[in-house]
């Protein structure tokens, strides 16, 4: 992008008719979940949209691969790097090479930890530790009279990644106050259906009287609904499962009964996400937070929402 004056980080926009495209360098986590694919399209629809040039790399999970793309967008000199953080940390060395060579960086998704908040533009994404609050209060209002304890297995997210970590937390928080409540076990099942059926397995194999089951996503809470099935108990009924995002295949489980409540992370930020790249290039200020607008799922939610759901 054509830029008067200095670097693309601190320049002033010249006339949008002379502008070459921007470019922008995105870094995905991977392609783990039905979420994450719809991520993915959303980003490449949006940058196709809005004519920005995408230079897309997947790092399969791995942040060492993230690393390397950034990287890799330095050397290209992107006008702008977003990526979506594997992990909460050990970012700090890799941005300020960014910072340095004057690339603005959006962070989309997940946030990073940093005690240096210079070292991105924005974040854009989801309320982790909302997420988790809505799971936990609808659970504790659901048993608040439980006069028996009530077990709860977790299927966590990426060991080390920001939903993993405030998903449980405020799920945590949000069911202390109700003594009946007891997270028995809680292990990650990496944000895959695989992952989510193999910690079920387990759980059912040690645990003999699981109640509820809160999957940090649809994914995992769809193998573990396998993995129930393939027990010979009934999802939804025997065992009473919360998940989070809120994908076709989840919003279906739903319906049919064999999960009973969703919290919905929105993976359609591509558009919103292009249009602070563009903000950004040309200098001008955005605010350092964005937050989705997400919603929850009930059954006649769901019945509402599965036709006109786009992923
Ligand atoms: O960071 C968002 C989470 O990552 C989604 O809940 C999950 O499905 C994805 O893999």
């Amino acid at each position: 992008l054509a830029l008067a004056g200095c670097g693309a980080d601190t320049g002033t926009a010249v006339d949008a008719s002379d502008a070459s495209p921007i470019t922008m360098g995105f870094s995905q986590v991977g392609a783990e979940s039905e979420w994450r694919v719809a991520n993915t399209r959303s980003v490449q629809e949006a940058a196709a949209a809005a004519g920005i040039e995408l230079v897309f790399s997947d790092a399969q999970q791995d942040q060492d691969r993230q690393i390397e793309a950034i990287r890799s967008f330095i050397a290209k000199g992107v006008d702008v790097i977003a990526f979506s953080p594997v992990v909460e940390t050990g970012w700090d060395p890799v941005l300020r090479e960014a910072r340095r060579a004057g690339i603005p960086v959006i962070l989309t998704d997940r946030a990073i930890r940093t005690a240096d908040p210079g070292l991105y533009r924005t974040f854009l994404g989801s309320d982790f530790l909302e997420e988790g609050n809505k799971a936990g209060t609808w659970l504790d209002d659901r048993h608040i009279r439980a006069e028996e304890p009530v077990s709860i297995v977790e299927i966590q997210g990426t060991v080390g990644s920001a939903p993993a970590i405030e998903r449980q937390l405020a799920f945590a928080e949000a069911i202390s106050s109700n003594p009946q409540l007891k997270i028995v076990a809680s292990t990650s099942g990496d944000f895959t259906r695989a992952g989510g059926r193999a910690v079920m397995e387990d759980f059912l194999a040690d645990l003999p009287d699981i109640d509820v089951l809160y999957a940090h996503n649809d994914d995992m809470g769809l193998g573990a609904i396998e993995a129930i099935e393939a027990a010979g108990k009934v999802p939804g009924r025997d065992i009473e499962i919360i998940s989070v995002d809120g994908v076709r295949e989840g919003l279906q489980a739903l319906i049919d009964g064999k999960i009973n409540y969703i919290v919905e992370c929105n993976p359609l930020i591509g558009e919103q996400l292009m249009e602070l790249a563009v903000k950004i290039v040309a200098g001008e200020q955005v605010l350092s937070r964005v937050v989705t607008k997400e919603t929850v799922f009930e059954r006649s939610a769901a019945l509402a929402a599965l036709p006109d759901r786009r992923y």
